[in-house]
């Protein structure tokens, strides 16, 4: 697991950004795993910045989001189809039908979320899943106790994340708590896994993912097992862990063709 700290999320999005842009450069047809939240707005916008000056081009990318609020249809404002088209589809070269969203008004869950599987294995696998990180641990909507080799299906979300998502809701009458999400096993097969986490509140489920124990109490800890993780964390996201020094030494002399 690479461990990089950034002075904020600024500069954490450009790093991440010149992640994205370097898989496309190798590859144009890659299979992007994307997240919402607030997490991945700036690199979202950075994005778009290097889209328009023709630096990265999205023509040929296919993209899978992590998940979707059951019940919300992706013209509500609060789905995460919706962010996904304001914040970022609908500002670059993407091709609309290759970016794909879990539906949330479907009938049938065991379908939808099996089809989703079968898609992205159809695509090839995804080559760069980008991640933000739940105050508890959750990636995706994995909350605490998810199986840690469990595939897309319904969760119920903690009354944590309700907690922590209800400033997003623009409808505060129906905040829906059931969603469909990525599994962690689902996510452990991409190539390449770039997790995001910005300001003190995620401090905690910082260090219990790099340096704790792997346990489903806090999914994103799976991690660990993982052989190609970036962990983009801020200051103040980096402070409960115990080894900062450490993380920004390997950083700083990190050989130049490793590098984005
Ligand atoms: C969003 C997602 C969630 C968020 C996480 C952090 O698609 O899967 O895991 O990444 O809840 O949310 P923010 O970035 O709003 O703090």
């Amino acid at each position: 697991m690479e461990v990089v700290i950034v002075q904020n999320s600024e500069q954490g999005s450009e790093i991440a950004a010149n992640i994205i842009k370097s898989q496309l450069t190798k590859k144009s047809r890659s299979v992007l795993g994307l997240a919402t939240g607030q997490t991945p707005l700036l690199l979202y916008k950075r994005l778009i910045e290097m889209n328009k000056s023709d630096e990265v081009n999205f023509s040929k990318v296919t993209t899978f989001n992590l998940d979707e609020y059951l019940g919300l249809s992706a013209s509500n404002e609060d789905s995460y189809a919706y962010y996904m088209r304001e914040n970022f589809f609908k500002s670059v070269n993407i091709d609309l039908d290759q970016a794909f969203l879990l539906d949330g008004m479907t009938t049938d869950v065991e379908r939808e979320c099996n089809e989703y599987e079968y898609k992205i294995k159809k695509c090839g696998g995804i080559d760069l899943q980008v991640l933000g990180l739940g105050r508890e641990g959750h990636i995706g909507f994995n909350e605490p106790t998810s199986s840690l080799t469990s595939r897309t299906r319904l969760k119920t979300l903690t009354p944590q994340t309700m907690e922590d998502n209800k400033i997003y809701f623009k409808d505060a009458t129906h905040r829906p708590f059931h969603v469909l999400t990525m599994g962690i096993g689902t996510i452990m097969e991409s190539q390449h896994i770039l997790l995001m986490a910005y300001g003190e509140a995620k401090a905690q489920a910082i260090v219990e993912t790099v340096e704790g124990p792997i346990t489903a109490m806090v999914p994103a800890s799976i991690l660990q097992m993982h052989n190609k993780v970036t962990v983009i964390v801020d200051e103040a996201a980096a402070a409960k862990l115990s080894k900062i020094d450490y993380y920004k030494w390997v950083y700083e002399n990190k050989p130049h063709w490793q590098r984005p």
